[in-house]
């Protein structure tokens, strides 16, 4: 018995050494120019390695324009998409759900695996999964990225047999980057479009590597990543890049907060939610929620770590006074585009709730 174990073990050590020496197996991208409003140029040295483990898809991070990625991704069937999205542009009628959805179900079209509704709603026809998601893309100046990230991103969705849509929502001013706003923003709008199960907030820089790293609703609260190309691992309590919630969580965390204006704090303050409505948080597993990393210019500056340490204190007493409850915007403009549906949303600063 003994023996067996001990010749099991030597048998499954070499594989294990052999996966994990070439992993994880990084492209080294350089950016070359940038300049605001121009597509910007990655270069990347592909990867020499071959040696690809099960459901591991190494990102293509040459930049590609959301034209091409159309034109790959429907082939001659762009002809009918291009005229449903005609329909739609004419038809369309943001202030009236039942005719928004009527209007889109009428121009959905049949792939042999998927029915494609246009602005990047897919479902599968063959059941695979339950699960509804709805990406959620808080996005600002990143135009350059959006072809990255959809070329990767479609493909590995309709690969795990999930119904889901993408919602890039962009911030449309100069004030510093509100992510959790535009999430909460994103979360409103999204039901709009249809009963989505879950939301996965998705930072547009990060690119999941294995297939095995689902998308689908359950084990929610999640952190899908536990590994960047940067680092190998991530420390236990961050709760960063992407991000999921059943839109029932969701809803009983009063969102996500509206206050952090600036880079970070506001995932921090999602995860704090989340423990205090008393939710499990689950991670994708290592090497399977390994993310490379789209290479871009640093953050803009965010609010003092100060200030951000003192909204961290009071996080429980915010939960009900800042979220979707204090939420609100000006009408935003909603673009269908054949991949996504793009929120523009010129958001302002809103004052927290008083306490109940
Ligand atoms: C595209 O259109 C052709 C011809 O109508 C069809 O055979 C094919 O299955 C369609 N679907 C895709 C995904 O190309
Ligand atoms: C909304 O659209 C539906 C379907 O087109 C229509 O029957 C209904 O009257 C509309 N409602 C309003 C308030 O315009
Ligand atoms: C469109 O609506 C019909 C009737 O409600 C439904 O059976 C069908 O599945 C819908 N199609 C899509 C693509 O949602
Ligand atoms: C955004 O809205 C504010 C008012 O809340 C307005 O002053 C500002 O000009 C708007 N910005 C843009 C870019 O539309």
């Amino acid at each position: 018995m003994m023996k067996n174990i001990t010749r099991y073990l030597l048998c499954l050590c070499p594989v294990t050494f052999v996966f994990f020496t070439n992993y994880p197996k990084q492209s080294s991208c350089t950016m070359k120019s940038f300049q605001v409003g121009e597509p910007q140029q990655v270069e990347c040295e592909a990867s020499q390695d071959n040696m690809l483990a099960d459901g591991e898809h190494v990102p293509n991070m040459f930049f590609v324009s959301t034209n091409d990625v159309e034109l790959n991704l429907f082939g001659r069937n762009i002809t009918h998409v291009n005229s449903a999205l005609k329909i739609i542009k004419e038809g369309l009628d943001m202030f009236n759900m039942t005719s928004l959805r009527q209007t889109l179900n009428k121009s959905a079209i049949d792939f042999a695996e998927f029915t494609y509704i246009p602005g990047g709603h897919w479902k599968p026809n063959k059941f695979k999964d339950s699960s509804k998601v709805a990406l959620l893309v808080p996005f600002r100046k990143r135009g350059q990225m959006l072809g990255i990230f959809l070329r990767h991103m479609i493909p590995f969705l309709l690969r795990q047999g999930l119904e889901f849509a993408i919602f890039v929502i962009e911030q449309a001013n100069d004030l510093k980057f509100n992510r959790g706003m535009l999430a909460n923003v994103g979360f409103t709008e999204a039901l709009k479009f249809e009963e989505w199960d879950c939301v996965i907030i998705h930072d547009i820089d990060f690119l999941p590597r294995f297939d095995q790293n689902s998308y689908n609703c359950r084990n929610m609260p999640r952190h899908f990543m536990s590994g960047l190309a940067k680092r190998q691992k991530l420390l236990f309590y961050e709760f960063n890049g992407v991000t999921g919630f059943s839109r029932e969580q969701f809803i009983k965390m009063n969102g996500a907060p509206n206050r952090y204006w600036g880079w970070g704090g506001e995932d921090h303050e999602l995860r704090t939610r989340a423990l205090i409505k008393g939710f499990n948080i689950y991670r994708t597993q290592w090497p399977y929620g390994y993310y490379d990393h789209i290479p871009h210019e640093e953050h803009s500056a965010a609010d003092t770590e100060k200030k951000r340490k003192q909204y961290r204190k009071k996080a429980s007493n915010y939960i009900r006074q800042d979220g979707l409850s204090n939420l609100k915007y000006p009408q935003p403009e909603v673009i269908i585009h054949p991949l996504y549906v793009k929120i523009r949303v010129n958001i302002s600063n809103i004052p927290p709730s008083s306490p109940a």
